[in-house]
């Protein structure tokens, strides 16, 4: 669904990314693992096309994209739960949804109710503003609202980061019904244990690079693996 050849990116003369080659199947986890700093990020902003990649290609169901807007790279069915969440303080929750499904794709599932049903606590707190929040409630609502576009593919780019553990438990129980929908997931994560309890498929990124993938049980049971590429 997602092939990543060789995509070199910069920003202005820092080369970051060093000829990424990855995979990402219809219907399956892709977890992608990596110290801070390696370019995880960046591959992320590199695929939706707000760093597009000065070398290599990225296709998605067989088209290449990496030359596309990002609302056209959007519109095909590529949505994005970015690092930080970034929902917008000062517009209610309803509002933050609304402008998810703004550039809606035809036909999928997704709908405001359809939200709420997966976040009743966001239905609870539809009228609240954005910025009045827990971190766990504006996590949902990031991922509500890249749902609300009708995505096939979800990039998430570190779901976990500043969540207490209890929150994150409810997050991995709501991947989990997300991935049983279909819906095909890319997972930049710091959390370990997390990306490995849901993922198909896992590659790990180091300066640039990608220097494992394969499965993820390997990550689970090799420890020179784990402490070599991940310092843990
Ligand atoms: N906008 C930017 N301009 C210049 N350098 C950046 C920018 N964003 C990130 N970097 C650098 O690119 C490298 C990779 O960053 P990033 O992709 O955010 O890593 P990760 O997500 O794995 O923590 C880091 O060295 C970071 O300092
Ligand atoms: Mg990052």
């Amino acid at each position: 669904m997602l092939e990543v050849d060789d995509v070199h990116t910069y920003y202005e003369h820092s080369h970051i990314l060093h000829g990424v080659t990855l995979r990402a199947q219809a219907g399956a986890v892709t977890a992608i693992l990596g110290r801070n700093g390696v370019g995880k990020t960046t591959l992320i902003r590199s695929i939706i096309g707000f760093t597009p990649p000065r070398r290599g290609t990225i296709r998605f169901g067989g088209e290449p994209i990496q030359r596309l807007p990002s609302y056209e790279i959007s519109r095909r069915g590529v949505g994005l739960v970015p690092q930080g969440r970034r929902i917008f303080p000062s517009l209610t929750v309803a509002e933050n949804l609304e402008i998810g499904g703004a550039a809606r794709r035809a036909g999928g599932p997704w709908t405001r109710d359809e939200v709420y049903r997966l976040f009743p606590r966001l239905r609870d707190r539809s009228g609240h503003y954005g910025g009045q929040l827990s971190g766990g409630e504006q996590q949902m609502l990031a991922i509500g609202r890249a749902l609300m576009s009708n995505p096939s593919l979800l990039l998430m780019d570190e779901p976990s980061e500043g969540l207490a553990p209890l929150i994150v438990r409810e997050l991995a129980a709501t991947l989990a019904e997300l991935k049983k929908t279909g819906l095909a997931i890319v997972l930049v994560e710091q959390n370990i244990a997390l990306a490995l309890s849901l993922a198909d498929t896992a590659y790990i990124i180091s300066k640039g690079r990608v220097v494992f993938d394969g499965d993820p049980e390997r990550i689970r049971t090799d420890e020179e693996v784990r402490t070599r590429h991940l310092g843990v």
